[in-house]
């Protein structure tokens, strides 16, 4: 094994001098399973190309890294989805693995092993695992009361129940929180509750459950997190955690259930998240029967390899507290680390189908190129559990600007002289040998940031490499070389310079652009590129004809792909009856008269309205306050001609901070109200009334 158990114990900091070391490591990645009853999406996208990335990168660096995952095949949502489509569970998840699959694949995710909770590795574990914890003293049981569908004759988790909040009286709100005011309750205190499943009135039935015993794990758990196995964002979550105590966890649901049944309990399945994690475990055994691998040096308690969860910040509690303390209580060892990340969010708002931004990994990627969202996302990256949002203007325009302006542009700069006057032939050694070195000795630096999942740095210094390069091929022009006679070996070493800066440049975007890093070394005539072959340039290389490695975003692409995304949920929404724009809105948090007080509302009149240029989406509006003037960029190009807004009366935050956007500064906001797009009116108060009026 490549490194020390002690040195692993100390966590992130070590991870990144590990890094630095020439040591071969041992590394196991993993990212959350994804259940097997529902498409993927951009959001589950952040998390296995980060994950991705980081992985290729260890295995760039010339590391042993492994990524493995699988369909999070159990529960009760599946077996319920499965019975309504009148197949079998294994039907179900077998159909959502395939789909699943060329989704990955076609994102360029390179798991080494994709495989399924529902397998007999899984099964053994997740009963080895439940042995050793009873034996240890970790499980407990005892008689419950929970919510029973008599007609179904099965319990009912309390997402199957529906009924009316107990505090706004909104209808139609699930048994654990209402959507409408955000209270949160148990499904006894729902009014009139139904199941979802048959329409009855749930009774209430006692029944025999399973209880890990979380908090004989408190003092391992408290030790453990403060030892760099989570994110110094995550600490303080944790020990909220621990001020509210940690409970037993029920471990076990009644039959019929679509999972393992629990040893020696005949009737009762082990809860879906408790086989889960152990999922990744039996997907990594998976992949050591077929490779050889030794599953014992990963997992056994003294192992001294790596192991890395990424995850969502929503399922924290489960891979921080629940995960090690199984592990530990079933004498295996625990993660090295766990990093989360935080959520998806499109043009700065949650995902939302009404406003047709819900878009799935499919829709995506039948009008995009999957590398232009890896590149989007790696740049907007970082090791924090922080949002991330897709802004689709700033992602065209980002992409392109990026890759294509800078990153492309210095191979098509190049490539064609070599190949047209050279025949593919690059020079015997290079002009500016020591720009070469800078640009190779910058690498460490973006392997540092690589190592702590710090994408958004390291893209910014490869962009600011980018624009060295450029600036090298402005200086030289070689263009301009080309024209005079008797320059031909300037020209040549010009032109093998820039390619070999580019070779560079694609090389440490590789972990995040694979598709054309390879499809750059199919141009330059090269073996896979890593970190270690980049050190040395290529010089009397032939090369191959350059073709397009990449081509520019297009706004249509983008529009037709929101379009797609609409229509798809226009035929799911079909069948089902009119629900209103509230189910995906809720109501925002309570606010008190005095903080709505702080918003200053006044009457505007439009006096002109223009399109704002490289923006789809954006008027610029001059407002007229009653004398005072003031601009503002609304999104609102798509509901509105500029023309038929001149003179038009509207409302505005008047007091709301300028805000500086790519276009200008913006010097307050429009109100305006729909789900977007076409779907969107502004206020307009009765004509008479007088511009810079407060609304009160
Ligand atoms: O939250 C989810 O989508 C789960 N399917 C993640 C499971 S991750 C692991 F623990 F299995
Ligand atoms: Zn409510």
């Amino acid at each position: 094994m490549a490194i020390g158990r002690s040195s692993m114990q100390s966590g992130l900091f070590d991870c990144m001098v590990i890094a630095m070391s020439a040591k071969k490591r041992d590394i196991l990645v993993t990212s959350g399973l994804l259940y097997a009853n529902g498409p993927l999406h951009l959001g589950h996208m952040v998390e296995s190309i980060q994950t991705d990335t980081w992985v290729r990168f260890q295995k760039m660096r010339g590391h042993n890294c492994m990524y493995v995952c699988a369909e999070d095949a159990h529960g009760t949502p599946i077996m319920v989805r499965a019975q309504d489509e009148g197949i079998s569970p294994e039907e179900l998840i077998a159909r959502f693995d395939i789909e699943h699959r060329a989704d990955f694949v076609d994102f360029a995710i390179g798991f080494d092993n994709y495989y399924t909770t529902h397998s007999p590795e899984n099964r053994e574990l997740t009963e080895l695992i439940y042995r050793r914890l009873r034996a240890g003293g970790h499980v407990t049981s005892r008689v419950i009361e929970q919510a029973f569908d008599p007609i179904k004759e099965m319990f009912l988790p309390d997402r199957f129940i529906k009924g009316e909040c107990p505090r706004c009286s909104a209808p139609d709100q699930y048994g654990d929180a209402c959507e409408v005011c955000g209270a949160t309750y148990a499904p006894t205190d729902l009014k009139n509750p139904v199941s979802m499943l048959s329409g009855a009135k749930p009774i209430y039935k006692e029944s025999e459950h399973y209880f890990f015993k979380l908090q004989n794990f408190e003092p391992m758990l408290r030790a453990w997190i403060r030892h760099g196995h989570v994110q110094p964002d995550v600490i303080n979550k944790l020990d909220e955690w621990f001020t509210q105590g940690l409970r037993e966890w029920d471990i076990s649901r009644d039959a019929p259930y679509f999972g393992f049944e629990i040893p020696d309990a005949p009737g009762k399945y082990f809860y879906v998240w408790m086989d889960a994690p152990i999922g990744y475990m039996a997907s990594f055994k998976n992949l050591c029967s077929r490779t050889g691998l030794d599953f014992g040096a990963y997992w056994d308690k003294d192992s001294s390899t790596e192991i890395y969860h990424f995850i969502g910040k929503d399922i924290l509690y489960f891979h921080t507290l629940f995960w090690p303390a199984m592990l530990a209580g079933a004498n295996f060892r625990t993660p090295s680390a766990v990093f989360a990340h935080g959520f998806l969010t499109v043009n700065g708002q949650k995902m939302s189908k009404s406003r047709g931004t819900f878009i799935t990994a499919r829709t995506y990627l039948s009008h995009l190129n999957p590398e232009y969202l890896r590149y989007y996302y790696a740049a907007k990256l970082n090791s924090r559990v922080e949002d991330l949002d897709l802004n689709l203007d700033d992602f065209v325009a980002r992409v392109n600007a990026d890759l294509i302006g800078k990153l492309i542009n210095i191979a098509s700069r190049c490539a064609g002289f070599i190949n047209k006057r050279f025949d593919g032939r690059l020079s015997d050694t290079l002009p500016e040998s020591a720009l070469y070195e800078q640009f190779v000795s910058a690498g460490e630096q973006i392997a540092k940031n690589y190592e702590a999942r710090e994408f958004s740095r390291v893209v910014r210094e490869i962009m600011i490499l980018a624009d060295q390069a450029n600036q090298y091929i402005n200086d030289q022009a070689p263009w301009v070389i080309a024209k005079q006679s008797g320059h031909q070996a300037e020209l040549q070493g010009i032109c093998t310079q820039g390619l070999n800066l580019f070779r560079v440049l694609v090389g440490y975007l590789k972990p995040v652009l694979p598709l054309t890093a390879e499809k750059t070394e199919a141009f330059l005539n090269i073996k896979p590129l890593d970190w270690q072959t980049l050190k040395t340039p290529m010089t009397a290389h032939t090369i191959n004809v350059f073709t397009h490695l990449l081509t520019r975003v297009e706004q249509e692409s983008v529009d037709a792909m929101l379009t797609a995304t609409r229509l798809e949920q226009d035929t799911m929404n079909k069948d089902k009856p009119a629900t209103g724009p509230l189910v995906d809105e809720p109501i925002a948090e309570e606010v008190s008269i005095d903080d709505f007080k702080k918003v200053d509302l006044r009457l505007a009149r439009i006096v002109k309205a223009r399109p704002v240029d490289g923006s789809n989406k954006l008027l610029a509006l001059t407002l007229d306050l009653g004398g005072e003037t003031r601009h503002v960029f609304a999104g609102i190009k798509e509901a509105y001609k500029p023309e038929d807004l001149e003179g038009r009366m509207t409302v505005m935050v008047a007091n709301l901070a300028p805000r500086k956007m790519r276009f200008g500064v913006s010097e307050g906001m429009v109100l305006a109200a729909g789900p977007g797009g076409k779907e969107l009116w502004i206020l307009s108060p009765d004509e008479g009334a007088p511009p810079g009026s407060r609304v009160t």
